[in-house]
């Protein structure tokens, strides 16, 4: 590295830029889709179970891993051991192939919250029973279309690339210290209020209490790989944003209870953004829970929105502050990938921004036509925003997060890690690290990934 490493201002600047990084479409976006989806109340107690042992022991490892090498990603694998260094570019593959969908839906996203503030938002008819069906057509009429979806995409994808470009992460930084309070406020807000609408409490039921009862060793398999999938990607772990992170964290910063801090306000977010969407659908009807995809959220909430007392504002204020948590997400994926450009490549940065934007822009447009004029679900039981999520989050994430836990647990040693993290203060949760990274993950990890390469190649796994 040539330039001179900054580091966070202390404990507080850390936990936010992290979070920043965590908190996004991942937790309300993607997680109420993938609880609808995988059963509900065993997902959310899948996934919190996961994200206190395996989440906890990853995210101390990466963390500990760039604040111990003060490296980005490649050089830190190698410099810990050269046989490794491969995982850094795996890692740094991660986010190439994320940042494009992810800003298909930030451009979803962008747009709503247009129409919102615009006023473009269709009202309900009192005389349709399916009160989702109206947004649904909405929703659909808009991600088939061409043109569309291709504008707000490039419209997310360069505010994201100039924001990196000029490097106003600062600005971005404070007002994201506003906007993740008044996000946890809205969400809960909008909880409550749809918990109070008819048939919502059949919703909070499906998705508060597990049921194992119809589980077939299949399903319940199925949903741990999701579950895990989907803690990857919530945390921003598997992928190296945790390790460039840790590169910039001061040494008397306490390492273990910054990493509890971060998982229990992603997960909670996550918690608040189901709560808020899968309610809602059984008060609209139920039509989108028989078979949730990409769109739910998009459905759902609009029809709350629609019911409620100055429903177009709260929308409005709603999809403004998923916007910006989208963008200090994708604004730390491109981050991670232009800093290697320029590190690997001796590039200027605005060279490098331009270059990592050419590619995620090509490599979007699949997953934005794709429920258009590329369709190719006939072809292959899914979209290519379907695909490029399970490549990342089913097949690429775990072989790092495998490869990670094989190196920290054999190689460095557990050690290593633990010596860093004692740096600061006392490793309470010492052992359950170890086990974690030594047994426990690596084999749970070869078991999903063996499995979803499997469903991957047979007909069953439809996400
Ligand atoms: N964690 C982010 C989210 O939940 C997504 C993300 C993944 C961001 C990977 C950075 C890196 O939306």
């Amino acid at each position: 590295m040539e330039k001179t490493r900054s580091s966070f201002s202390g404990k507080l600047g850390f936990i936010l830029a992290a979070a920043g990084s965590a908190v996004g479409l991942g937790n309300i976006w993607r997680f109420p889709y993938l609880a609808a989806k995988y059963g509900g109340g065993t997902f959310l107690l899948i996934y919190i179970i996961l994200s206190v042992t395996f989440g906890f022991a990853l995210m101390v490892a990466e963390i500990c891993i760039g604040r111990k090498t003060g490296l980005s990603p490649i050089g830190a694998f190698g410099k810990l051991n050269k046989k490794f260094s491969f995982l850094g570019y795996l890692a740094a593959l991660i986010p190439v192939m994320i940042l494009p969908y992810y800003s298909v839906i930030g451009g979803w996203v962008t747009k709503y919250f247009f129409s919102y503030a615009t006023n473009n938002i269709p009202t309900n008819s009192a005389a349709v029973t399916d009160k989702s069906s109206i947004f649904s057509d909405f929703f659909n009429n808009f991600v088939c279309d061409t043109g569309s979806p291709i504008l707000w995409f490039l419209i997310f994808i360069g505010v994201t690339a100039l924001i990196v470009w000029f490097g106003v992460e600062k600005g971005i930084e404070k007002v994201s210290k506003i906007m993740m309070p008044v996000l946890v406020f809205l969400s809960i807000g909008i909880a409550i209020y749809v918990l109070f609408q008819d048939g919502a409490l059949e919703g909070a039921k499906y998705y508060l209490i597990p049921d194992f009862s119809n589980m077939t060793p299949q399903t319940l398999l199925m949903t741990v790989v999701a579950a895990m999938g989907q803690l990857f990607y919530s945390m921003s772990l598997a992928m190296g944003i945790m390790i460039t992170y840790g590169s910039y964290m001061k040494k008397d910063v306490n390492v273990e209870s910054a990493v509890h801090k971060i998982e229990w306000f992603d997960t909670g977010i996550a918690f608040f953004a189901g709560l808020m969407v899968i309610p809602a659908i059984f008060a609209a009807g139920g039509s989108g829970i028989e078979k949730p995809g990409p769109g739910l959220m998009f459905v759902a909430l609009p029809s709350v929105f629609d019911s409620m007392p100055g429903g177009k504002i709260i929308g409005t204020v709603f999809f403004l502050l998923v916007f910006l948590a989208a963008l200090t997400s994708s604004i730390s994926l491109m981050e991670t990938v232009v800093s290697i450009f320029q590190d690997k490549f001796k590039m200027r940065r605005g060279t490098s921004c331009a270059i990592v934007l050419g590619i995620c822009v090509l490599l979007g447009l699949p997953s934005s036509l794709g429920f258009g004029i590329w369709d190719i679900t006939s072809y292959i039981g899914m979209t290519f925003l379907d695909l490029f999520d399970l490549l990342s989050n089913y097949i690429l994430m775990p072989i790092a997060a495998l490869l990670t836990c094989i190196l920290v647990g054999y190689i460095i040693k557990p050690k290593a890690i633990i010596d860093e993290v004692e740096l600061s203060g006392k490793f309470k949760h010492k052992k359950l690290f170890v086990v974690m990274i030594k047994y426990i993950a690596p084999v749970f990890l070869l078991i999903i990934l063996v499995s979803s390469v499997l469903d991957t190649f047979s007909d069953s796994f439809t996400i």
